[in-house]
């Protein structure tokens, strides 16, 4: 018998919002699913929601005629410009819906403030103001080159930044290794299971996946191997290599995570360190993701971060971990390999949605964030709305206006 595809409702917050430039909606790339009745900005080939193929032609004769031309001419000029790479001009695509199919509210943790309910009629408003606005083009996105990797590397790298469209969503919930019970992480198990879902990878140390991780996920882990020193210790950036390959290997890890603290008393011990985990790791095609720390009296400036990434990618790093910071093009320029941005402490959510939107403008794959979602009162709407710009078309306002709907029904 022939199965009925129906809509979910889950298309709900994918749906694309009509270009303003002048331009139809298939000449936008926007593609059509007949079954949910709207279009999504996106290179899926079949509904996120219901399963149905989608429609990437008008149905009339007139309307595909009109496309035909517009694509003729795009060909032309893109002939002209002949990008040697397509992930180094890009345009923001395809707000992407979550993983799975189950939809879960946001379960409200203790009270932070009561400033969302109050903004949010502001932020509808701004969203509707800001939905006219066309697509952001992003450029010099540097994705991973896993042509020149073998399949086991390569498959890694494709697990953590998603190939469709470049990018990554990383949930980060390693900060114990250092800080013990960080302020609202203090159950792991129950932070991460309403989140797991929307993510593309998780990093985390291996006790953390051991005892609050369900072995069921298919989501990818991108475990923390350094550590050794603590927040009321003498020196946090005397770290070392404290998980052997064999036990990561165990533990299925994507990739490896380790810190290095360039300019502190530990540099070249950290720096050392990463050189040959590198090594290791990429005997059995394992990534390795070095976090650039940043501490008291390490900068945070274009200048300090550019230097620190290069160090990282010069003994190896598969993917660099940094600041946001101005001028963060300079850093993502000189860094030949895939940028991706940490949170940082908690900032208001619209400032952390900012964050996330400035870091893929200015060249990053995209936010490895930790506090400012499950420190949020509403975790599940903030990781959507900072998903919305990762994997989608929104700004901060429109990702802010999503976040408050979100926090408002769940
Ligand atoms: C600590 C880390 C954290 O994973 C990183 O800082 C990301 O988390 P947050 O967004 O909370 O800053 O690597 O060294």
């Amino acid at each position: 018998m022939r199965s009925v595809l129906e809509c979910k409702q889950l298309c709900v917050d994918s749906k694309a919002s009509k270009p303003t430039d002048g331009r139809g909606r298939y000449e936008a790339g926007q593609r059509r699913c007949n079954t949910c009745g709207v279009f999504f900005d996106t290179a899926n080939m079949h509904c996120q929601c219901c399963g149905t193929k989608l429609r990437t032609k008008p149905r009339s004769k007139a309307g595909k005629e009109r496309l035909a031309a517009v694509h003729s001419r795009s060909d032309t000029t893109a002939a002209e410009a002949a990008a040697p790479n397509p992930a180094e001009t890009k345009t923001v695509s395809a707000p992407e819906p979550k993983r799975g199919a189950k939809a879960p509210g946001s379960k409200p943790q203790k009270s932070r403030s009561g400033a969302a309910a109050t903004a949010a009629a502001a932020a509808t408003a701004a969203t509707a103001a800001t939905a006219a606005k066309p697509a952001t083009t992003v450029s010099a996105t540097r994705g991973p080159n896993l042509g020149g990797m073998d399949w086991g590397l390569a498959n890694r790298m494709a697990s953590i930044i998603r190939p469709e469209d470049n990018r990554a969503l990383m949930l980060a919930v390693d900060h114990g290794y250092f800080l013990g019970p960080t302020e609202r992480l203090e159950e792991p198990d129950r932070v991460i299971a309403p989140l797991l879902e929307y993510c593309d990878s998780l990093m985390l140390t291996r006790g953390v996946q051991r005892t609050s991780v369900p072995p069921t996920t298919r989501t990818p882990m991108v475990l923390r191997v350094s550590g050794g020193s603590s927040i009321i210790g003498e020196d946090l950036s005397q770290e070392d290599v404290t998980v052997s390959i064999q036990d990561a290997i165990r533990l299925n890890a994507s990739a490896l995570a380790l810190s290095i603290f360039v300019g502190s008393k530990y540099e070249y011990q950290t720096i050392a360190n990463l050189g040959r985990l590198v090594g290791q790791a990429q005997e059995y095609g394992i990534p390795v993701l070095a976090v650039t720390a940043v501490g008291k009296e390490l900068g945070k400036d274009a200048r300090y971060l550019s230097l620190a990434c290069r160090i990282a990618a010069e003994q190896g790093a598969h993917i660099v971990k940094t600041y946001y910071c101005e001028d963060f093009e300079k850093v993502t320029g000189s860094c030949p390999v895939p940028i991706i941005v940490a949170g940082g402490k908690k900032i208001p959510e619209r400032d952390a949605l900012e964050l996330t939107y400035n870091s893929i403008r200015g060249g990053a794959v995209g936010v490895d964030m930790g506090r400012n979602i499950w420190q949020s009162d509403h975790p599940v709407a903030m990781i959507r709305a900072v998903r919305s710009i990762v994997h989608g078309t929104n700004d901060a306002d429109r990702a802010y206006g999503m976040y408050l709907d979100l926090a408002k029904s769940g």
